[in-house]
């Protein structure tokens, strides 16, 4: 069966800097070029859809330092690589509050969401993303319009309308938690633990946990 969509929580970047005597930034950096990587090898598999945790609503209670450095990262990261690198099969879709960021990324971002509208690939950025903020602001739109009558027309009202259905999610980093991860998304999602820590998640890991789904049988709910 093709995969259509899926989900990946990149975690594990400060341990892996950890374990290397490096500084914190140094994990995001790495993990940043696993990101490319491995967006690359999921699209050649014919995934259209792949949406990964870049930065929750959780993340800004890190130390401003920490903070500070990952919006660089990531600034730099979609302005240098994701705008250069992709060519014009790749759109790039961003899900969070991103009206919490300052002006030259949210410039970056709005440039970004621009190219490539009809890209056969899609690469979601979840960036100050958290669901229960998500849940929380489609409610007020419901409360603000008419009632949604319909599970799809309550679906319009999230951030992440246009996101499909995960087949499967990755974890890689040891934990075994989806941290307020496209909840809607996930409802039938198969799921995937790894201890890898995402900077040294590789393209051989990610093809044996395609091989493991294609073998799951799913029945949703059936
Ligand atoms: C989780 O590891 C990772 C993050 C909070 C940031 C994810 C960001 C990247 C992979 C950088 C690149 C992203 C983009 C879009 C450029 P952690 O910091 O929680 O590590 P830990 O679990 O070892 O503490």
């Amino acid at each position: 069966m093709q995969i259509k969509s899926i989900g990946i929580i990149m975690d594990g970047n400060r341990r892996w800097a950890k374990e290397n005597g490096l500084p914190r930034v140094e994990g995001h950096k790495k993990g940043a070029d696993t990101l490319e990587k491995i967006a690359r090898a999921v699209f050649e598999q014919g995934v259209e859809h792949m949406a990964v945790y870049a930065f929750s609503t959780e993340n800004w209670k890190r130390s401003k330092e920490e903070v500070d450095a990952l919006l660089k990262l990531i600034k730099f990261f979609i302005e240098k690589r994701l705008l250069k690198g992709f060519g014009d099969n790749v759109r790039f879709r961003f899900v969070g509050d991103l009206s919490l960021f300052d002006s030259p990324l949210q410039e970056t971002i709005k440039k970004a969401e621009k190219i490539n509208p009809k890209a056969k690939h899609s690469l979601w950025i979840a960036l100050s993303y958290g669901a229960r903020a998500e849940m929380l602001d489609a409610a007020r739109a419901s409360a603000r319009g008419d009632a949604p009558q319909s599970e799809e027309d309550f679906k319009k009202l999230l951030w992440s309308a246009d996101l499909p259905d995960f087949d499967l999610i990755i974890r890689t980093g040891g934990k075994k938690r989806l941290s307020n991860f496209f909840p809607w998304q996930s409802a039938y999602a198969e799921l995937f633990f790894t201890d890898t820590l995402w900077p040294d998640f590789s393209e051989r890991e990610l093809l044996q946990i395609f091989n493991e789904f294609q073998n799951t049988k799913r029945n949703f709910g059936k």
